[in-house]
């Protein structure tokens, strides 16, 4: 009844990816991984670190761009409290990053002893048989945005493991509804993205100008759930797995994401697989001349790509 891509638990890499050229998987790790109640959880990371550390005797390539989690949040917020700018705020949320990196590279048998600034470093440090980590690199984005710099640099496959199933067409912490998606093309993931972030109290899996990078270079990224970690190695070694992947043919396109005020009526759950579909494509809707320049504004990938990391 319903198109595979939604339906099956699983999914498979596109055969004719674009990206696999280097065989070398940049992984963004979420901090929201790293802690629980508000301390470390030594165990995730143990655990996290361990199975990357299986795969790379195994022979696969890796480098590290570890998040901020509670720790950069309750320096950003106390901080912000304290007056601080931007930039400082920034600064700060890097210097969290860097700390949560070190955690990494103490629990990663072969990583290269030092949290890494400088992306044109991993290559050299991968073709050493180490695994180079990286926390935040400069002011006004996140470590998603910077890992798929490196995957772009790399000529990586992305992969982001975060605290989700993957790529969700609502948060589905407010939408228990929300339709996971299989397969998903750029602009599909964009249009997403855009749409979740004009919410208030957003927390996208994704920011908008880290997609931009996966599209600009056809970058493939898997969006999977850092707690499965064997679902994690099944994506590694080529098998099929759980989760979402955005590529260059990625079954879903942008004109098959709902509007963002289409949605919430359309979707509905499926207790079997759940996973839900939204029902059929909608026709767009006339518009107010003010409302069509919003879209439009939305639609522009250069005012896209100015929306930098908000405070
Ligand atoms: P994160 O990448 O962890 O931000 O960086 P995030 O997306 O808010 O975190 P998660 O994924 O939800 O846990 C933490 C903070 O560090 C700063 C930003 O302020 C960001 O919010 N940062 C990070 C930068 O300014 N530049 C970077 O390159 C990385």
């Amino acid at each position: 009844m319903f198109p595979d891509f939604l339906t099956s638990a699983v999914v498979e890499r596109p055969a004719e990816s674009s990206n696999f050229g280097s065989g070398i998987f940049v992984i963004s790790i979420g901090g929201s991984l790293l802690y629980k109640e508000g301390v470390i959880n030594s165990e995730a990371v143990r655990q996290i670190a361990d199975s990357i550390n299986s795969l790379q005797s195994s022979g696969y390539k890796f480098a590290l761009v570890i998040g901020g989690g509670v720790l950069a949040r309750d320096f950003v917020e106390t901080s912000k409290a304290l007056g601080a700018s931007n930039f400082e705020l920034d600064e700060i949320g890097i210097a969290a990053t860097r700390l949560n990196a070190q955690l990494f590279i103490q629990a990663l048998g072969n990583s290269f002893r030092e949290v890494l600034t400088d992306i044109k470093k991993a290559k050299t440090i991968i073709d050493s048989g180490k695994i180079p980590v990286f926390g935040g690199l400069i002011p006004g984005v996140t470590t998603d945005f910077d890992a798929a710099l490196l995957a772009e640099y790399l000529g990586g496959t992305f992969i982001n493991l975060s605290n989700v199933n993957g790529i969700y067409g609502s948060n589905p912490r407010d939408n228990p509804d929300a339709v996971l998606y299989r397969e998903l093309s750029y602009d599909a993931l964009i249009k997403i993205l855009m749409k979740e972030e004009s919410k208030p109290r957003q927390n996208l899996v994704l920011d908008i100008p880290a997609a931009l990078i996966l599209k600009r270079s056809k970058i493939t990224g898997f969006f999977l759930n850092g707690s499965n970690l064997r679902n994690f190695e099944s994506a590694v070694r080529g098998e099929s797995f759980d989760g979402t992947i955005v590529s260059p043919t990625g079954q879903v396109d942008a004109s098959e994401i709902p509007d963002a005020e289409e949605t919430a009526p359309e979707e509905q759950g499926s207790e079997e697989t759940g996973i839900q579909k939204p029902k059929k494509k909608r026709k767009p809707s006339a518009k107010s001349p003010a409302k069509r320049k919003k879209k439009d504004n939305d639609d522009d990938p250069d005012i896209i790509a100015m929306r930098l990391r908000m405070h």
